[in-house]
C-alpha cells in the first residue's frame, strides 16, 4: 500500500540541495521591476504632506506611486474592504505602506523608499487592550457572548471559587521565506501571478478586483511556500496587488519581496489577548461554573479577526465538560499591525485559558494538576450516559482523551517522575524542575461552512504517467506527498509515479485557503474521487475486453490484472487512449454533517476532533529566570496516518513552535507604537539548541471514526497546542519556589524575566 507509508517529503532532496525553487529563485525577464513600500513612521495620524522628490530622483527608480496616482485605491482585505493598498490620508499603524516604489533592482527600490519626506499631524494612538477598551474601539458592535446553562448561579453555590487575569502574547510567523509575489503581464491585459500564498484563489480574486478584470483573466500559480503558518492566508494580498498594478501600468514584469524587518513591521501576527476567568469548583477540582472574557487585540483592520476570535471561543473548553459556561469575546481595534491567522487560528488562545484555570485550581486544592484535568474530562465515547455537549452545544461523540492520556502517562513515566522531581527540588535551592501534562482536543473543519470544499484534476497520459493537480498548497507540511500517495494508492502505482504539480487557479478553480489543517482531508478526498473516476473507466474498458465485471479488475504494484492476464499500467493507459477512453477527470469533495450558527454559537462546526497530549519537563535557574526544556513526551492522534514520517515531523515542529509562543517569543511595542522586536536579533524563536534534550514523539494510530481519507486525521495545527505543557511545566517549577500558598500566575510568553519576577513573588510569600 502506498497510502500510510512513511515516505520522505517529495521535495526533501530539492530542499536540502538548494534546488527547490521559491519565487525569488525564478529568473525574471531582464526588464523586470522590483517594488518596495515606503512605510509610515507614526502609529496614528494624518499625512499632511508627502514629498517624494528624492525618491523619484534616486538611482534606478522607474516609477513611484502615491495615493494620488489612484482613481480608486485597491483593497487588500480578505474580509471587509478596510485595507487600502496605500494609506489614504489617515495612517492606522506604524509600518503601514504609504507609497510604492518601482526600481530596476530590489536594493534600489528599498533605498529609494527611505528618502521620502513625510509630514504628519499625529493623533493619539490606541495601542493596548486597555486603550481600546477605554475608547470602546472595536470590530462588531459589542462583544460576542455565548452562554450554556447558568454559570453565575453555579459559581455562587460552588464550594470553591477562583478568578484571575492572564496576559497571552502574540507571535511572529517567522516563515523562512518572507512574503513575495511576482506578476507577469500577458497579452490582452491578462496577468499571471506567482505568489507565496496559502490562498491562490484569494490572490486571484483580489488582483482581479484591483485591475477590474474577470477572475478568468488572472492566473495564480504557487509551487511552494517556505512556510506559511497562517501568515500567508491574507498577508500576501498587498504584494500581489502591488505587482499587478505596476505591471499593468508599465507593461513590465514586477516582483516584490519584503525583507525580514519590513515583513515584521508590515504584516500581522498571532493575536495577543487578555483572558479574565472566574470559576466555581468542588473538592475534586471539578468545574461547576466558568466565565471567560477574551480581550483580543486585533490591530487596525478586521482581516480574519472575527473567525479567529470565534475559534478561541470554540476551544475554551479543550477536553473538559463544562456544564455551565459563559464566554464573552471582545475584538478590539488598535493602531498596530492587523493581527491575523496563525497555526491554530485562535484555538491556542482559547485553550491556554482553560489550561490556566485547571492549573490554578490544582494549586488551590494542593492536587496534582493531572488529577484535576482528568476529573473534568468529557466522558469517554464508549462509556454510557447522557450525551455531553461543548459550550456551543455540539455533542462530543469521539472523546479519546482518557485512553490517550493514560497511555502517555505510562510511557512518559509521569507519576514517578513527578515524585522524583518533588524530592529533587527539596534538595536543590537554586535550580528547580517542573513537569506538566496537558491534553488537546482540536476541532477540524473551517467554521465558515462553505470553505469546506475542494477540487482536483487528475490526468493519465498515454504513456501511463500520472499528473496530479488539486487546490491545496504546499508550505512544507507535506500535503503534496500525502495526496500523491492517495492517488498512487487508487492506481496501484508507486507514489513516485505520480507527478506533483504547482497549485494553479487555471487548473482547479474556486479553492479554499490551505488552512484549518484541512489540506489533506479536503484535497485528499477530491483527488481520490478524480482518480477513482479514471480507474473506473479503465476497469470498465478492460472488463468489457475480457468479458468480466469491472469489480474484478485489480490495480496493484504498477500492474493491472484482469481475467488472469496481467498488464503494465502504462500498457493499459495506452490501450484506453487508443480506444478513445477519457483519461482525465476532475474530483470534488464537500465535508458532510457540518452546520454552524456563528452568532448564536450553536451547531456542529466540526466534522471531528483531533486529540493529543504532552508531558514537558523543565528546569529553571532561580537566580536568573533562565530555563530549558529537559524532556518532552508527545502522543498525538493522527487517525490512521497517511504518512507517519511527515506526521511526526508536523507534531515535532508544532510542539516546538507552540512552546516558543509561550516561552521565548516576545513581541514588544514601544510607547509610540513601534514594534521594537522586528528582527531575529531581538525576537527569539526557538533555535535547534532549544529543542527538548529528550524528545519522545509517538502517534496514536487508531482510525478516525468519521469517514475521512484513509481514516486519517488532520495534523497541521492540533499539535501546536501540545506546547502549552511547556508553560505549565514552568509554572510548576516556579511553584516549587514557594510554600504552595500562592499561585505563580505566569503570563505568556514566560520569558526569563517573567519567570524571575514570578519567582520573586513566590518567595515574598514563602
Ligand atoms: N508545516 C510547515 N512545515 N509549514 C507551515 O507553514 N503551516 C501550518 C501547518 N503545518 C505549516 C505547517 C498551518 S497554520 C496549517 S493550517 C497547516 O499546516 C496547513 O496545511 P494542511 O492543511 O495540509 O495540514
Ligand atoms: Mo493555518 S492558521 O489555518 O493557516
Amino acid at each position: 500500500m502506498t497510502m500510510g507509508k512513511p515516505l520522505p517529503h517529495d521535495a526533501a532532496p530539492l530542499h536540502v540541495t538548494g534546488q527547490a525553487r521559491y519565487i525569488d529563485d525564478i529568473p525574471l525577464p531582464a526588464d523586470a521591476l522590483h517594488l518596495a513600500f515606503g512605510l509610515s513612521t507614526i502609529a496614528h495620524g494624518e499625512v499632511t504632506a508627502m514629498d517624494l522628490t528624492a525618491v523619484r530622483a534616486a538611482p534606478g527608480v522607474v516609477a513611484v506611486l502615491s495615493p494620488e496616482d489612484f482613481a480608486e485605491m485597491p483593497d487588500c482585505s480578505p474580509s471587509v474592504h478596510d485595507e487600502p493598498l496605500l494609506a489614504t490620508g489617515m495612517v492606522h499603524y506604524l509600518g503601514q505602506p504609504l507609497f510604492l516604489v518601482a526600481a530596476d533592482s530590489h536594493l534600489a527600490a528599498r533605498r529609494a523608499a527611505r528618502l521620502a519626506k513625510m509630514t504628519y499631524r499625529e493623533l493619539p494612538a490606541l495601542l493596548t487592550v486597555d486603550d481600546a477598551l477605554a475608547a470602546n474601539s472595536r470590530f462588531e458592535q459589542g462583544p460576542v457572548i455565548w452562554t450554556k446553562g447558568d454559570p453565575a448561579a453555579a459559581i455562587a453555590k460552588a464550594p470553591h471559587t477562583v478568578e484571575g487575569s492572564f496576559e497571552v502574547g502574540g507571535q511572529e510567523h517567522f516563515y523562512l521565506e518572507g512574503q513575495v509575489a511576482a506578476c507577469l503581464p500577458q497579452e490582452g491585459g491578462d496577468v499571471t501571478i506567482l505568489s507565496s500564498t496559502q490562498h491562490p484563489t484569494e490572490i486571484q480574486h483580489k488582483v482581479a478586483h484591483a485591475l477590474h478584470l474577470p477572475m478568468s483573466s488572472v492566473r495564480v500559480e504557487v509551487r511552494r511556500m517556505g512556510g506559511g503558518f497562517g501568515g500567508k492566508e491574507s498577508q500576501g494580498n498587498a504584494l500581489a496587488i502591488a505587482c499587478a498594478v505596476v505591471a499593468t501600468r508599465t507593461g513590465r514584469p514586477c516582483k516584490m519581496r519584503y525583507d525580514r524587518d519590513d515583513d515584521m513591521m508590515i504584516t500581522g501576527k498571532r493575536h495577543d489577548l487578555r483572558i479574565l476567568y472566574r470559576a466555581g469548583f468542588d473538592d475534586a477540582g471539578r468545574v461547576t461554573g466558568l466565565e471567560f472574557t477574551h480581550l483580543f487585540r486585533c490591530g487596525w483592520a478586521q482581516d480574519l479577526s472575527l473567525p479567529v476570535a470565534d475559534r478561541a471561543m470554540l476551544h475554551a473548553d479543550n477536553c473538559y465538560h463544562l456544564p455551565d459556561i459563559r464566554i464573552e469575546s471582545h475584538r478590539l481595534k488598535t493602531h498596530t499591525q492587523s493581527a491575523t491567522a496563525f497555526r491554530g487560528f485562535g484555538g491556542p488562545q482559547g485553550m491556554v485559558g482553560v489550561e490556566r484555570v485547571m492549573d490554578h485550581i490544582a494549586q488551590m486544592l494542593g492536587r496534582d494538576p493531572l488529577q484535576v484535568r482528568r476529573a473534568n474530562f468529557y466522558r469517554a465515547a464508549e462509556v454510557a450516559g447522557p450525551v455531553q455537549t461543548t459550550p456551543y452545544h455540539m455533542a462530543v461523540e469521539d472523546f479519546i482523551g482518557h485512553e490517550l492520556v493514560a497511555e502517555l502517562e505510562r510511557t512518559s513515566d509521569y507519576t514517578k517522575r513527578r515524585a522524583e522531581i518533588a524530592a529533587w527540588n527539596a534538595t536543590s535551592p537554586i535550580l528547580k524542575r517542573g513537569i506538566a501534562l496537558t491534553p488537546v482536543k482540536f476541532g477540524i473543519s473551517f467554521t465558515l461552512t462553505h470553505l469546506n470544499q475542494a477540487g482536483a484534476l487528475v490526468h493519465v497520459y498515454q504513456d501511463g504517467s500520472i499528473q496530479l493537480n488539486h487546490g491545496g498548497t504546499e508550505m512544507g507540511q507535506g500535503l503534496f506527498q500525502k495526496v500523491a500517495q492517495v492517488v498512487a494508492g487508487v492506481f496501484g502505482v508507486d507514489a513516485g509515479a505520480v507527478k506533483i504539480t504547482a497549485t494553479d487557479t487555471g487548473k482547479v478553480p474556486n479553492t479554499s485557503a490551505t488552512a484549518a489543517s484541512s489540506g489533506s482531508d479536503l484535497n485528499g478526498m477530491a483527488a481520490r474521487a478524480a482518480a477513482e473516476t479514471i480507474r473506473a473507466r479503465l476497469a470498465a474498458f478492460l472488463a468489457e475486453k475480457h468479458q468480466t465485471t469491472p469489480a474484478k479488475v485489480r490495480f496493484a504494484d504498477g500492474l493491472v490484472t484482469v481475467a488472469g492476464e496481467t498488464y503494465d499500467f502504462a500498457r493499459v493507459a495506452n490501450w484506453a487512449y487508443q480506444a478513445r477512453v477519457s483519461l482525465s477527470s476532475t474530483g470534488f469533495y464537500a465535508t458532510p454533517k457540518i452546520v454552524w450558527d456563528r452568532m448564536r454559537g450553536t451547531g456542529r462546526p466540526f466534522l471531528y476532533f483531533a486529540y493529543g497530549a504532552a508531558v514537558t519537563e523543565v528546569v529553571i535557574d532561580t537566580l536568573t529566570g533562565e530555563n530549558r526544556i529537559l524532556r518532552a513526551d508527545l502522543l498525538h492522534d493522527t487517525g490512521t496516518s497517511l504518512n507517519p514520517a511527515l506526521d511526526i515531523g508536523q507534531v515535532e515542529g508544532a510542539y516546538v513552535q507552540g512552546a516558543g509562543w509561550l516561552t521565548t517569543e516576545e513581541l514588544v511595542w514601544d510607547a509610540k507604537g513601534k514594534l521594537t522586536t522586528h528582527a531575529p536579533s531581538t525576537y527569539k524563536i526557538p533555535a535547534c539548541s532549544d529543542r527538548p534534550r529528550i524528545f519522545n514523539v509517538a502517534l496514536w494510530g487508531k482510525p478516525n471514526r468519521e469517514d475521512t481519507v484513509g481514516k486519517s486525521k488532520a495534523v497541521g495545527e492540533p499539535p501546536f497546542m501540545l506546547g502549552i505543557s511547556a508553560l505549565m511545566a514552568l509554572s510548576d517549577a516556579v511553584a516549587a519556589c514557594g510554600d504552595g500558598s500562592t499561585y505563580p500566575a505566569l503570563d505568556a510568553p514566560a520569558t526569563a524575566e517573567r519567570v524571575l519576577a514570578a519567582i520573586k513573588r513566590m518567595r515574598a510569600h514563602g
